[in-house]
C-alpha cells in the first residue's frame, strides 16, 4: 500500500512538472525513445502517411492513430509498439498492402509501394533530412523486413525453376537490406512467408495448387534465412534476428483450441478475411516477435 502510494505521488509529481514545462518534457522522451522502422506489406501495414504527423512521444506512429488502416484491428506491430514494449517505440511503418519485393519483377495485386520504394520513403524521411523529430541510430533503432506473401502468392504459379526465382526474389531484397545498412542499419528481424496454402483463399482451391504454393513457399523461406545468415555474418555489428512466420502460424493452425481459436479454415475467430489473419491472431504474433527480440531496448 504504501509503494503503491508513493508511486502514485511519484506520478503526480511528475504531471506537475511535465504540465509546468512541456516542451521539455517531450524533448527529454524523445531522448529516450527507440525506433523502429518497418518494411513490407498488409500484415504489417497500417496506413503510414510520410507529408502527415510524424511518430513522437504520445502519438507513436504519427499517423493515423492507433490501431490505423489495417483492415483488421489492431496487428502485430501495433501491439508490438504500445503493448509488448519495454521502452517508449517509435514506429515508422512504411509497410504497404499488396507490396511486393520488386513491382516489376512481381507485379502485386495493387498499385503500391514495392520494398525498393519503402526504402526510398525511409529514406526521404529520415536519411537525408535527419530531422529532429528523428534521432535515430544504429543502436536505438530496429528494422523489420516482412515480404515474400504477395511476391509467393502472384508468383508461384507461372512455372519454370521457381528456387531460382526465389534466389532472384532474395537477391533483391537483399540490396534493400543493403541500402538500409549504408544508412546504419544494425538491427534487423527478417520475417519468412507464414503457410498462406492454408489461407481460405487457397483453401478454396485445389489441393494441387495448395501443395505446388507450398513447396515453392518452403524453398523461399529457406533460402530467406541461409541468406540471413550468410549476409549478417560478412557484416560485423550486424545483429539479425528472426521469426519464423511459418512455425508461427503452423503452432496456431495445427492446435487452434489451444490459442482459443474455433475454425481456421474459413473466415471467423483467425482468419479475418480470406486472406489475412484477425486482430487476435495478430496478439499471437506479436508475442512470438518479442520472444524473438527479448533482452533488446525494444521488447
Ligand atoms: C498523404 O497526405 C497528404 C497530405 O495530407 C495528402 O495530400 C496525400 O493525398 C496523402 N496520400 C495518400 C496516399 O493518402
Ligand atoms: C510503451 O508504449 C506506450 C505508448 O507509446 C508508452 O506510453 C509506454 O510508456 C511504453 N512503455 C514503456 C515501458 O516505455
Ligand atoms: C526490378 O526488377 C526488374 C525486372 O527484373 C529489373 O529490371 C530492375 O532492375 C529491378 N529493380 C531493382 C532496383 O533492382
Ligand atoms: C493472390 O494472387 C492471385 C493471382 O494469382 C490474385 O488473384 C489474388 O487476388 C491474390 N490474393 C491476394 C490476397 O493478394
Ligand atoms: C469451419 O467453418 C466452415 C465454414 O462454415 C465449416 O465448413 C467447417 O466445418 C468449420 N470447421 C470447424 C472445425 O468447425
Amino acid at each position: 500500500m504504501l509503494s503503491k502510494l508513493l508511486l502514485v505521488t511519484a506520478l503526480a509529481s511528475a504531471a506537475f512538472a511535465a504540465s509546468n514545462c512541456p516542451s521539455k518534457r517531450a524533448t527529454g522522451d524523445l531522448k529516450n525513445a527507440n525506433f523502429w522502422f518497418a518494411f513490407g506489406d498488409s500484415y504489417t501495414a497500417r496506413g503510414f502517411n510520410t507529408s502527415r504527423a510524424v511518430p513522437a512521444p504520445g502519438n507513436p506512429f504519427g499517423n493515423p492513430a492507433y490501431p490505423g488502416n489495417t483492415g483488421v484491428g489492431a496487428n502485430w506491430i501495433d501491439f508490438d509498439t504500445v503493448e509488448f514494449n519495454k521502452s517508449l517505440i517509435l514506429t515508422y511503418d512504411y509497410a504497404r498492402a499488396g507490396a511486393t519485393i520488386n513491382g516489376t519483377l512481381v507485379k502485386p495485386t495493387l498499385t503500391t509501394y514495392d520494398f525498393i520504394t519503402q526504402v526510398n520513403h525511409f529514406e526521404a524521411q529520415v536519411v537525408k533530412k535527419k530531422p529532429a523529430s528523428a534521432p535515430w541510430t544504429s543502436k536505438n533503432a530496429m528494422f523489420s523486413v516482412w515480404f515474400g506473401i504477395n511476391d509467393i502468392n502472384n508468383s508461384y504459379n507461372k512455372g519454370g525453376d521457381r528456387n531460382a526465382f526465389s534466389d532472384k526474389l532474395i537477391d533483391q531484397y537483399f540490396a534493400q537490406v543493403q541500402r538500409l545498412y549504408i544508412h546504419g542499419a544494425r538491427n534487423f528481424i527478417f520475417i519468412g512467408v507464414p503457410p498462406i496454402y492454408r489461407t481460405p483463399h487457397m483453401l478454396a482451391k485445389s489441393a494441387s495448387a495448395r501443395s505446388l504454393q507450398k513447396s515453392v513457399m518452403d524453398g523461399y523461406n529457406y533460402r530467406l534465412a541461409v541468406r540471413v545468415h550468410s549476409w549478417a555474418a560478412k557484416y560485423p555489428g550486424v545483429k539479425a534476428h528472426i521469426w519464423d512466420a511459418n512455425v508461427g502460424f503452423n503452432n496456431v493452425l495445427n492446435d487452434p483450441k489451444k490459442y482459443g481459436f474455433k475454425n481456421v479454415t474459413a473466415v471467423g475467430d483467425f482468419w479475418a478475411n480470406d486472406f489475412h489473419p484477425s486482430s487476435k491472431a495478430h496478439h499471437i504474433w506479436a508475442q512470438d516477435v518479442a520472444t524473438v527480440l527479448k533482452g533488446t531496448v525494444w521488447l
